[in-house]
Parts: C-alpha cells; structure tokens; sequence
C-alpha cells in the first residue's frame, strides 16, 4: 500500500511552461480528480487534527479545495482568507510580495472568535509569501495557528524560511 506521501508525488503532474515560458507548473487537477489520492490526503490531514483545532482556514483558491474538504472531515467550520475585494462587511486585508509586483490578501473581522486554534491550508509552498501573509492575517483577527498544511512545498524557493516558529507540514516537496 502506498503511503499518502507517496500517493501525492504520484499524482501531481509537471506542466512545462506554463502560465509563462520557463515556469515549471505543479498541477493538482490528477490528484483532486483521483477520489483515492484526494481523500488520502484529507484523512491523513484528518487524522493528525481530530479533536485539537477550531477551523480551518483555506487560502484563495486553490486552497479552498483541500481546506473545505478537511473543515468538513474534522466536523468544523471553514473561513476563506480570499483575495482582497471579495468578502463583504467589515475586512482585514495584508499585502506580499510577488515576483513581480504585490497582492492583497483579505479576511472578515469576525471570521473567528479569539484564541481559536486553526489550521491553515493551501496546495503549495513556494516563496511563503502567500502562507505567511494568510498566518499573519489569521493572527490578526485573534486566530492561533497551529499548522500550516500544504501538499507540496517547492523547497529551492525558501518558503519555509518566512515561516519560521511556524509548524510547517508538507506531504511532498520538489
Ligand atoms: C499559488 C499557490 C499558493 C501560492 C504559493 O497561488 O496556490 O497559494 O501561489 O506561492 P508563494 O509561496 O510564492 O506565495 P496563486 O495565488 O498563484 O493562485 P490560485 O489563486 O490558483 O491559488
Ligand atoms: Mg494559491
């Protein structure tokens, strides 16, 4: 039987060149549209959280995939932290760095009662930008983060460096 670790190296597909020349694309669509690899990686998840978190947050977009899917296998709620723009009432917001250029990321005020203990999901890591502004965020609006779940994590691009002090748990790295 394979394990969940290797179950996802199996299935995300290497797309060349893509959104731009040069760009090595990790596709998640083999392993979501795989009821096995998916669900694999949701009962590992699962598994590691039962009983000892609050919420889950998931990171805009596709985050939401695998942190809706864990918030439901938990029996807890989700939050959204969403591109800024997009979540109506009063908003928090934090900006990071792209290659090029910066992008806003935005949660409600009231998306957690304070001292909520969270898990806080997306598909890859990459710089950390994205993960830390979304922990920072979390933080902000009186959440605890316990862990940052991510299924793969690109490690030549340092991501885990911006998250230091943070427990950081990825199912297969490139
Ligand atoms: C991608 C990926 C991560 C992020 C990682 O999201 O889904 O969220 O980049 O990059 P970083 O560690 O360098 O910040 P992106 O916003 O590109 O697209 P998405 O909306 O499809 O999730
Ligand atoms: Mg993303």
């Amino acid at each position: 039987m394979s394990t969940v670790q290797e179950v996802v190296a199996a299935t995300i597909r290497d797309v060349p060149d893509f959104p731009s020349p040069g760009i090595l694309f990790k596709d998640i669509g083999p392993l979501v549209g795989d009821p096995e690899a998916f669900g694999a990686v949701i009962e590992h998840w699962r598994g590691r959280h039962t009983g000892s978190i609050d919420k889950v947050v998931g990171i805009d977009a596709r985050g939401f995939i695998f942190g809706g899917a864990l918030a439901l296998a938990l029996g807890v709620g989700f939050v959204p932290v969403r591109k800024a723009g997009k979540l109506p009432g009063a908003t928090i917001e934090r900006s990071y760095d792209l290659e090029y250029g910066q992008a806003t990321l935005a949660v409600q005020a009231d998306a957690l009662t304070p001292g909520e203990r969270v898990v806080v999901v997306d598909d890859v890591l990459a710089t950390g930008g994205t993960a830390e502004a979304a922990c920072e965020l979390i933080e902000q609006v009186g959440g605890v983060v316990a862990e940052f779940l991510v299924v793969l994590e690109l490690v030549a691009l340092g991501g885990r460096d911006r998250l230091t002090g943070r427990v950081v748990e990825a199912l297969a790295s490139a």
